[in-house]
């Protein structure tokens, strides 16, 4: 059985999921700016979460969002500058702030460019906290985060087999990846774990074998990077495509 406090959405494709996905993240923003001045979000890097920021620059969304009290985090970055295409924020700033009136200052950029990658996520972690200002042992509450899931069940820059997996202090690491032949710069475990709203974007078939996880076992093992996800107090909400989800029926066995 699922966690109770997981929810499992499906969407038809990834159009009718970057909809829905728009619609939960606006409601988030504007419940939260409600009650606080900033709204602290963490961006999904990879090719998914693309849509979903059309849709929130799009004249459907993009008025009913306050952007001036949104701030744009990543939960990770490639090891590359900027305006290369495969950096996370390039695609963030082409899909959705490039877009939108979200002053400069409120887009709080991971330096993927920094020759150093451990002092980049020093500085980055630096960031945080400035922005932050938690107390002594105290974790940042992200009001949102989101996140992709890889064909392996990884999350963020967080691997399987990656000894970040076991980080417990920092907030910000730069794992090598094997795989990859490269570093990353990705936020650990317990910063996701402490957000207050954790959503997982996952489309297409390539996916559903990694995702019938959750079917099998309710997202109560820790196979997959992914299943280590599972906010403290925050809420859980896996966005899913037919495709992916072709092993889970809707709602059954869950
Ligand atoms: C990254 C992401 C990574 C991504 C998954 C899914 O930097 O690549 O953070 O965790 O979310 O690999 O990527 P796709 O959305 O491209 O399938």
């Amino acid at each position: 059985m699922l966690d109770k406090r997981v929810e499992v959405v499906i969407a038809d494709d990834l159009e009718a999921l970057s909809e829905k996905a728009a619609e939960f993240v606006a409601r988030c923003i504007t419940d939260r700016a409600k009650v606080k001045d900033r709204v602290a979000i963490a961006l999904s890097g990879g090719t998914t979460p693309k849509g979903l920021y059309e849709w929130l620059a799009s004249e459907n969304f993009r008025h009913r969002i306050t952007w001036n009290q949104v701030h744009l985090f990543w939960g990770d970055e490639r090891c590359v500058p900027p305006k290369n295409p495969e950096s996370n924020y390039h695609t963030a700033y082409e899909s959705l702030i490039s877009r939108v009136l979200i002053p400069v200052k409120n887009v709080h950029r991971m330096p993927g460019e920094k020759a150093d990658p451990e002092k980049a996520a020093d500085e980055y972690e630096q960031a945080l906290r400035d922005f932050f200002r938690p107390s002594p042992e105290e974790w940042p509450t992200f009001d949102l985060v989101l996140l992709g899931i890889g064909t392996d069940g990884h999350t963020a820059s967080l691997f399987p087999g990656s000894l970040v997996l076991q980080e417990r202090k920092r907030w910000v690491a730069a794992p090598y990846v094997e795989k990859l032949h490269a570093h990353r710069l990705t936020l650990t475990l317990p910063v996701f774990n402490h957000a207050a709203q954790v959503i997982f974007l996952v489309a297409g078939k390539e996916k559903a074998q990694v995702m019938k996880e959750l079917h099998v076992t309710g997202h109560t093992q820790d196979r997959f990077p992914f299943q280590l996800i599972r906010p403290d107090h925050g809420k859980l909400v896996f966005f899913l495509d037919k495709p992916a989800a072709r092993f889970i029926a809707q709602g059954e066995g869950l």
